[in-house]
């Protein structure tokens, strides 16, 4: 069975095909950034406009590349939640048209889910159960995962996420758009340890995130009166650390609660090396296993909503009904 896939959530147009024989026969990604770079962040009317623009050549694109005809697609499956409205309705609309045109199952995708069962796309897959860190630019989450659809959350961001707290302390220190990927990279070049940021909510018993409060400490170091611009890479140091410390500590604490041994890192900040060097060095010595997609699929992309439109048909669940164009914002 042939899935073709469509992620318009955000500032990434993707599309795929997943074979459930064959697995991922092709994904294409196209990227925002630069219409976006110069507003300083994702403008969220252009971005549809883009989607709109962009989404039929990839579709063909994909096609081509999976060698597969149109008339071979036995169901669409498409992000329907969280994301952009506007954008959101691009691929929705799209997806649901294409499936009344060709008389196949249309399948509406929770981002997250996508996000949460890419790194069962990797060549070592891991097995059920296991707990899943979820951090992405909207979400921060653990997940105790038992199946396709089986998810129980164990702790959440309560009000940044840590990709958005990534986002705007690179903005606060004055980096360009996208922020996270390129303070990351400043911080590698940066001596940890100067300054004392604080660990939000390490000891507060559960499974729980807060990062706002730690942007704050960073617009306290640069608008104070010791503050060299010079330091700046010493802070980004500071400042991943401290997301990193954070985010290690509790996903660390969720197998231990869980009793389980396995870890799936998905969403754009396990991309982060240093938050993969911590957790693969902490899980190592307890005997634990920690799972990533492949770095292309850990941000946004089509090959993610194809697999677990893939994984839900094949677990007997179809939600639309009537081919309604139906988008969650807020999901
Ligand atoms: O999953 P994703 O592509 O989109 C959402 O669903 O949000 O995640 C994007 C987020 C952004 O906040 C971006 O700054 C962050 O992931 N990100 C990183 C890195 N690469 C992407 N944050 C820290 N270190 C990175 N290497
Ligand atoms: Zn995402």
């Amino acid at each position: 069975m042939k899935v073709l896939g469509i992620e318009t959530s955000c500032d990434e147009t993707g599309v795929a095909v997943f074979d459930t024989d064959a697995g991922l026969l092709g994904h294409c990604v196209h990227s925002q950034i630069d219409l976006h770079a110069a507003y300083g962040g994702v403008v969220p009317e252009l971005a549809s406009r883009d989607h709109i623009r962009r989404l039929p050549v990839l579709v063909k694109q994909t096609l081509a590349a999976a060698s597969c005809e149109l008339s071979q697609v036995d169901a669409v499956a498409y992000t329907a939640g969280p994301g952009l409205a506007g954008a959101l309705l691009v691929g929705a609309s799209y997806a649901e048209s294409l499936g009344l045109a060709l008389g196949v199952p249309v399948l509406p995708i929770h981002h997250l889910e996508g996000h949460l069962l890419s790194p069962l796309l990797a060549a070592d897959p891991p097995a059920f159960p296991f707990v899943a860190l979820l951090v992405s630019g909207g979400h921060t989450q653990l997940m105790q995962v038992t199946g396709v659809g089986e998810y129980a959350l164990l702790g959440e961001s309560l009000d940044d996420a840590a990709g958005e707290a990534f986002d705007k302390t690179a903005k606060l220190i004055g980096l360009g758009y996208p922020g996270g990927p390129q303070l990351a990279k400043l911080a590698e070049a940066g001596r940890g340890g100067r300054f004392r940021l604080p660990r939000p909510m390490l000891r507060s018993g559960d499974l729980d995130f807060s990062f706002s409060g730690l942007k704050t400490a960073v617009l306290n170091v640069v608008s104070g009166p010791d503050w060299r611009p010079e330091d700046t890479a010493d802070l980004a140091a500071d400042f991943q650390d401290a997301v990193v410390d954070v985010l290690c500590a509790k996903a660390l604490k969720a197998l231990e609660q869980t009793g389980l041994s396995r870890l799936v890192v998905a969403g754009g900040v396990g991309a982060n090396h240093h938050l993969r060097e911590r957790l693969n060095s902490a899980a190592r010595h307890k005997g634990w296993r920690v799972y990533y997609p492949e770095p292309e699929l850990c941000t946004d992309n089509g090959a993610m909503i194809a697999f677990a439109g893939a994984r839900r048909l094949a677990a007997g669940q179809i939600a639309t009904e009537g081919h309604a164009v139906r988008v969650y914002p807020r999901w």
